[in-house]
């Protein structure tokens, strides 16, 4: 479903970003992309969003060339195809937490009634509803991350993206969207997350790829105790393509 064949993404100064990585990720997969900041996380994760666009190598999503797209035809594919969370939630702050929710449906044309039937139904399920016309200024940071994974759930989403999801809470809040993103994997939601958090990694991912400086050092099941297994590949100095 997810391809990234031979992908390098280089900005003008420095080393790669990304540096020749491929990776196939199956519908259904919970991936969780560890490594230390500055890895490259981020960047395979945007290049997945059509956010940016690799320097060479192709990306490849449900049949459709991401990397080739323009920028009308990006913001498409994210509407359609793609539910996008954030370490600082991004939601909009002049808009209440019903129009945050709502507004994904509405860019995509979705009629006004079904969008705002979905809305409550996704706002209750996130336990927020009872914040539905305050302003996300208002809300606690666990709240505001709820809010918005309403917000990325609200067009169906294939694939469900996470930067940071648990980055910016408190332990308690964390627990919240851990939980919330485990039950959306296990009603089959695809899932990249990236993160520092362990815990996030081993409850939610049925799969985590370690990068290191651009380049994939590890690709490892977790099982269903939590603990990390390797896949036995061997994935040192270059040999993991
Ligand atoms: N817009 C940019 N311009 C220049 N370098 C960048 C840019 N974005 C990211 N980088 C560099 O690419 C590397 C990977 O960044 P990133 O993907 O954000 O890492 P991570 O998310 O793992 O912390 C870092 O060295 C970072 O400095
Ligand atoms: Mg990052």
């Amino acid at each position: 479903m997810i391809e990234l064949r031979d992908v390098t993404r280089r900005y003008d100064e420095g080393p790669p970003a990304l540096d020749d990585i491929s990776v196939s990720i199956a519908p259904g997969e919970a991936v969780a992309i560890l490594g230390p900041s500055g890895s490259g996380k981020s960047t395979l994760l945007n290049l997945v969003a059509g956010l940016d666009h690799p320097t060479t190598g192709t990306v490849t999503v449900d049949g459709v060339r991401v990397d080739r797209l323009g920028e009308a035809a990006s913001a498409r594919y994210r509407r359609a195809r793609i539910g996008l969370i954030f370490q600082f939630f991004n939601l909009l702050d002049d808009l209440t937490v019903a129009d945050n929710v709502l507004l994904p449906a509405q860019l995509a044309g979705t009629g006004r009634a079904d969008a705002e039937r979905r809305a409550a139904d996704l706002l209750a399920r996130l336990g927020v509803s009872r914040h539905a016309d305050a302003y996300p200024g208002r809300l606690s940071g666990g709240e505001r991350q709820r809010v918005a994974v309403a917000r990325a759930l609200m067009n169906n989403p294939a694939l469900l993206l996470a930067d940071e999801p648990t980055g910016a809470l408190d332990t308690a809040s964390g627990e919240e969207v851990r939980k919330l993103l485990t039950e959306l994997h296990a009603d089959g939601q695809t899932i990249i997350l990236v993160t520092h958090d362990l815990t996030l990694a081993t409850a939610c991912a049925t799969r985590t790829i370690r990068l290191l400086d651009g380049r994939v050092t590890a690709d490892g099941r977790v099982t269903a105790d939590g603990r990390v297994t390797a896949d036995g590949r061997d994935y040192a100095a270059g040999s993991g393509r």
